[in-house]
C-alpha cells in the first residue's frame, strides 16, 4: 500500500511508492481516467493521480517550494496556454466542483484534447481564442482570483499585463511562466527576467515570488504576483 501524506497546500499530497520514490499528486476527480501519462494509486477508496513536475510548470514550481498558493476549493482561474490540459486537469482536481477554469488556448489541435477532458469535468471550460487579444473572450470570462500564464511567447509579459488588467479581481493572484528563450535567444536569461519583472512592477504589479525551475525547465522562471490597485 502506497503511504499518503498531505502537502501544506490544500488538496495537494505526496505519494511514497513502494519502490521509495516520493510523487506529488492530487486526487482523481474523475476515477480510473488519465488525462497524460499521470500514474493513477488507489488507497482507502480515493484514487490519486501523480502530478509530473517534467510535465507542468505549476508542477515545477510546487518541487520548487511555491510559496504562494491560490489555486484553492471554488477559485475562478483564467488559464492562458492551456495545451491539452496537463497542469489544467491537476488545477481541475484541486479547486473541486464550485471552481472553474476558463481555458484559453489557440491551438485547434490541442483545444480538440482539451475538449475531450471538458466533457468530463465540469470545471473546465475550454476556449479556442489568442490570448493577445483578451476581449475575443469577454463574452464567456467574469473576473478571477487567477490568471495564469504559460503561452510561450515573445510578448508574453504584455500579454499578461492585458489579460490581468481585464480579468484579475482586485488582490487577485498571477502565475507567470516566463521562457526567456522565447523572448529574446540571443540575451542572458537573467537579464530578461529583470527587464521582464521592472515591466510588470511599473504595471502598477505586485511581485510575491520569483522561481527558477531547473531541473525540471531550463532557462525559465515562474513569476506569482498580486494585483493590488
Ligand atoms: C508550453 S505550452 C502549455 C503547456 C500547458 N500550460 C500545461 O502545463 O499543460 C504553451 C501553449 O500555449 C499556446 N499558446 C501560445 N500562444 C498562445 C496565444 N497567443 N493564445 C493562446 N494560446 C497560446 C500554445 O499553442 C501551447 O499549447
Amino acid at each position: 500500500m502506497p503511504e499518503v501524506h498531505k502537502h501544506s497546500h490544500p488538496n495537494l499530497f505526496w505519494l511514497k511508492t513502494k519502490d521509495g520514490s516520493t510523487r506529488l499528486a492530487t486526487i482523481n476527480a474523475e476515477p480510473g481516467k488519465k488525462v497524460y501519462t499521470e500514474r493513477l494509486v488507489s488507497k482507502e477508496g480515493i484514487e490519486y493521480r501523480t502530478f509530473d513536475p517534467h510535465k507542468s510548470k505549476l508542477g515545477s514550481a510546487i518541487m520548487k517550494e511555491l510559496q504562494n498558493f491560490p489555486f484553492t476549493e471554488g477559485s475562478k482561474i483564467l488559464y492562458l496556454g492551456a495545451a491539452s490540459g496537463t497542469t489544467v486537469s491537476h488545477i481541475s482536481d484541486m479547486i473541486g466542483v464550485d471552481g472553474s477554469i476558463f481555458a484559453v488556448e489557440f491551438s485547434a489541435r490541442s483545444l480538440r484534447d482539451l475538449v475531450v477532458v471538458a466533457e468530463r469535468r465540469q470545471n473546465i471550460i475550454p476556449i479556442l481564442a489568442d490570448a493577445r487579444f483578451p476581449e475575443e473572450y469577454s463574452f464567456t470570462v467574469p473576473l478571477v482570483d487567477v490568471v495564469y500564464e504559460d503561452v510561450a511567447q515573445p510578448r508574453q509579459a504584455e500579454i499578461l499585463k492585458d489579460n490581468v488588467q481585464t480579468y484579475l479581481k482586485k488582490d487577485g493572484y498571477f502565475f507567470f511562466a516566463v521562457k526567456a528563450r522565447s523572448i529574446d535567444v540571443t540575451k542572458d536569461p537573467k537579464a530578461i527576467y529583470e527587464e521582464v519583472i521592472k515591466d510588470l512592477e511599473s504595471a502598477g504589479l505586485t511581485i510575491l515570488e520569483t522561481i527558477d525551475i531547473e531541473p525540471y525547465e531550463k532557462d525559465h522562471i515562474v513569476i506569482v504576483g498580486q494585483k493590488n490597485v
